[in-house]
């Protein structure tokens, strides 16, 4: 049909129009490329007050440097939940500048191949000199940094309330039966001998300390290492399950659920004598203005003073346009600065993950761990936390999860626990 003067003289309007506006797009693309954008979107699991407290530290220091904070906090305690919203975000071409991560995560993901390179600011800042190998396993992937370890946090730490302590006359135990016998006599004084928090997560913490307790660093490499089948299903492993039914036994009838950040609150407002949790629980004791050997005590789970059952959290960053690589960069460097890992781990109840960063500012937990962690990586007793991703894959961590806690929260006996685990982790590993 033979087009009118009009409709002719639409048609030109309209593809002048779409040309110039196709032509402005380009233009604005163009500019956009040069302008850099001076923020970070950072994904992490820290919402309990302590680690609020922790990481606002960060973000003043990058809000100092001229670069906004987007928040993409995601609650959850150990971080499957993070991670669950991590793998979303990505599979929608949505990747966070950073993302705080543990262990054998960071691995999985450089294997994607969707972490940036940070040598060259990791060699401007001597990071190989600085951060340990054990940790380097983790922040390095074929040969390149992707990630910038911020502390080094360890999981085999009992948190007494000073003032029960006090009054029943005990002292921090350093045996089982030494453990077992001040639990209960906190339990015949009318208190909550241990908070828990019944979360997979929180018993496969308590785990750690267990295997480590009963079969020191041989045992625990190589049931939980190397997960040999002939260590998990052992009578060691059996006396592991027996533990942990006595452990227990000594929680409260609302343990079920509950936050590990609100058990530590039922020690720092003495209603219950201990904890056993990692030392990211002394952020809330410090939240709580209250002071060690003063308020609350920090010792090591009986059986592993020698040991630090440690796990690092990591800033993994992911690879993203052009111009936001200066202000992910920025913070990398950021959280690699000495000053910055005193400032952070004395607030967060970690230790700093560079080895030159002095003790000054820590209180006495924190020298004791900063010391304690020195020893143990001097004398091979630093091993990786199962519970918190730096002993396997999260296939088999998780795994093991699901045995532990069905075992906590059941009658399973324990031969039958250290056989399903032995069943588990088979599986997990195919
Ligand atoms: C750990 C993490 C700590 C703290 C803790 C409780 O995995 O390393 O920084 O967040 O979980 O959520």
């Amino acid at each position: 049909m033979k087009k009118t003067l009009s409709q002719k003289s639409l048609l030109m309007t309209l593809s002048v129009l779409i040309s110039i506006s196709l032509l402005i797009l380009t233009l604005l693309g163009a500019c956009s490329k040069q302008k850099d954008v001076n923020q970070v979107g950072v994904l992490h699991w820290w919402t309990s007050g302590g680690e609020a407290a922790a990481l606002n530290v960060l973000k003043e220091d990058l809000e100092g440097k001229g670069v906004a904070w987007e928040d993409i906090a995601v609650a959850g305690g150990g971080g499957e939940q993070a991670m669950t919203a991590l793998r979303a975000r990505v599979a929608a071409g949505d990747s966070p500048t950073a993302v705080q991560m543990l262990g054998f995560d960071i691995v999985e993901w450089a294997q994607e191949g969707v972490l940036a390179d940070l040598n060259t600011v990791a060699n401007e800042n001597n990071w190989d000199t600085v951060i340990p190998l054990a940790l380097q396993k983790f922040a390095k992937y074929d040969g390149k940094w992707i990630s910038a370890p911020v502390n080094v946090h360890s999981v085999n730490w009992v948190w007494g309330n000073k003032a029960i302590f006090d009054e029943l006359g005990l002292s921090p135990p350093q045996t089982w039966d030494e453990f077992i016998a001040a639990a209960k006599k906190i339990k015949k004084a009318g208190y909550i001998p241990i908070a828990h928090g019944g979360q997979a997560w929180q018993e496969a913490t308590v785990f750690d300390s267990l295997v480590y307790s009963v079969g020191g660093i041989d045992f625990y490499t190589r049931a939980m290492i190397d997960l040999d089948p002939a260590a998990i299903n052992s009578k060691e492993m059996q006396t592991v399950f027996n533990r942990l039914r006595d452990i227990r036994d000594l929680v409260d009838p609302n343990f079920p659920g509950r936050d590990w950040n609100l058990a530590t609150a039922m020690v720092i407002e003495g209603k219950a004598g201990m904890q056993i949790m990692g030392d990211w629980a002394k952020g809330e004791f410090i939240k709580a203005n209250q002071v060690p050997d003063e308020d609350f005590l920090c010792f090591r789970f009986p059986g592993t003073q020698e040991a630090v059952i440690f796990n690092s959290d990591q800033f993994v960053m992911f690879e993203i346009e052009a111009n936001r690589r200066n202000a992910q960069n920025l913070m990398a460097v950021s959280i690699m600065d000495p000053v910055f890992q005193s400032a952070f781990n004395v607030v967060k109840g970690s230790v700093p993950a560079r080895v030159d960063v002095p003790d000054d500012d820590f209180d006495d937990c924190g020298k004791k761990a900063m010391a304690q962690l020195t020893a143990a990586n001097n004398n091979n007793t630093m091993v990786g936390s199962f519970a918190h991703g730096h002993a396997s894959p999260a296939a088999v961590k998780n795994a093991m999860y699901d045995v532990i806690t069905q075992f906590f929260n059941s009658d399973q006996s324990s031969q039958a626990a250290a056989q399903a685990l032995t069943d588990a982790v088979g599986l997990a590993v195919q």
